[in-house]
Parts: structure tokens; sequence; C-alpha cells
């Protein structure tokens, strides 16, 4: 799939914990020779620092304040972001249970998600860009180009989730347990709750192949291109 140079889109694919986000996303970025952002992964940035500064993940004006004096970036790879705090690389710290855990809890603050939204408007604000999340249609661009919602049955997101880290006995229990933990919370949040833009496609993908999701989104993407001319 060749995009027109000329028009460098926004895409927002949102969605769950588990649902495969982030392998279409950067599949496809890589297709289009676009940017993948993983917002996610600045929201566990903040959770980690708020973990090494010791700051409780409930206080609100302390965590506002904590990113306010963060540099939070975010370079994408052919393997996914690489995640900088403060210029130091906490890539793989930051995929560990606390900061996950952390993460979810630090993004229900409505001060902490300002923050968040004007960093990831600033950082897709030049197109070319395939931005993942919860709220990348319905908040940080309700405008985006194209706007994918994926979900997926819970059980076979939790499945998923555990072949993919080869987790079984006590620890995919836990895995599992918290999959389902961070989901109600990311849906029942008072602010921007995951939930699909009015104007976005639903792909289930309960009975698909990663292929035919990819398949299914670069159609939306074609068609896009093909109307913009
Ligand atoms: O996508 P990922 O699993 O890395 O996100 C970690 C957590 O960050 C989510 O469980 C969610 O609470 C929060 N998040 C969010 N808004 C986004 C991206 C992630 O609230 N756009």
């Amino acid at each position: 799939m060749n995009a027109s140079p000329s028009r460098k889109l926004i895409i927002a694919i949102d969605g769950p914990a588990g649902v495969g986000k982030s392998t279409i996303a950067s599949r496809l970025a890589r297709k289009l020779g676009y940017a993948n952002l993983e917002s996610g992964a600045m929201y566990r940035a903040l959770a980690l620092k708020a973990i090494e500064k010791d700051i409780s993940f409930d206080d609100e004006a302390a965590l506002d304040m904590l990113a306010k004096n963060s540099r939070i970036e975010l370079e994408p790879t052919s393997t996914g972001n690489r995640v900088l705090l403060d210029g130091r690389d906490v890539s793989q710290r930051v995929r560990e249970t606390d900061v996950t855990a952390g993460a979810s809890r630090v993004s229900v603050h409505p001060k902490v998600r300002v923050w968040m939204v004007a960093r990831q408007q600033e950082m897709g604000a030049g197109g070319g860009v395939v931005m993942e999340g919860r709220d990348i249609g319905t908040k940080v661009f309700p405008r985006a180009d194209v706007k994918i919602f994926l979900d997926a049955d819970p059980v076979v997101r939790e499945q998923r989730r555990l072949q993919q880290r080869s987790l079984s006995g006590t620890a995919a229990e836990a895995t599992a347990a918290e999959l389902r933990e961070r989901d109600y919370r990311d849906r029942t949040r008072a602010v921007s709750p995951l939930t699909a833009a009015a104007d976005a496609l639903t792909i289930d993908s309960t009975a698909l192949s990663e292929d035919e999701v990819l398949h299914r989104v670069e159609e939306m993407v074609q068609q896009k291109l093909l109307a913009l001319g």
C-alpha cells in the first residue's frame, strides 16, 4: 500500500487491553511509512516516575505537578516504541506489572489526562501517525482521518495476552485478573472512559486473524486516501 506523501493521515486506533492494537498499529505504520505512537506508554512512564518518587496514584495534584516536570518521549522502532523518561530508556521497565496497574490508576485523573492529551496532540499534529490508546478517536484526535475501535471477547483477549507472554499457572491467573481490573477501570472512569467514537469503525477481532484485521484497516485507509484524492 502506498500512501501519497502529500497526504499524511492521522490514524486513531482505540480499544481495550489485549486486543492486539499495538501489533496492528505497528504493522500498519510500517506499511505506510508512518510513526506508530503508543499513548499508553506515556501513562506507564508517569506511573513509573510516581513509583520512584513515592507519590500516591491517588494524589491528582502531585501527579499533575510530576507530569509537568517530566519529559516523556516515544521513539517509534520496528518492534514498538522506545520510551524515554527524562532521557532515560524505560521501555522494558514500563511493561512490568506494578507499572501496568499504576498506569491505569494515574490515567483516571482529569489533570493528568489534560497534560497527556496536549503532549499527544503535539506529537501527532503533523500527521503521518498511527496513534493507539483508549481516547485517541474521542479526545486526542476527534478529527482523525481514520478511526478504528478494535474489540474482542474478553476471554479471547485474556488468552492472547497469556500466550503472548507464555504464562501459565498462578502468573497467568494474576495477569488475567489484572487485565479484567484494568478493563473495568478504563471503561468506567468518569473522564474519557474507553468507548468507541461515534464515527469509528468497530472491528471485532474475536474470530479474525491478525492479517484479517490488518487487511480491514488497510481497506479503510485506502478508501480515505482515495476520497482525499
Ligand atoms: O495501552 P496500554 O495498555 O499501554 O495502556 C496502559 C494504561 O494507560 C491503560 O490501562 C489505560 O488506563 C491508560 N491509557 C489511557 N488512555 C490512553 C492510553 C492508555 O487512559 N490513550
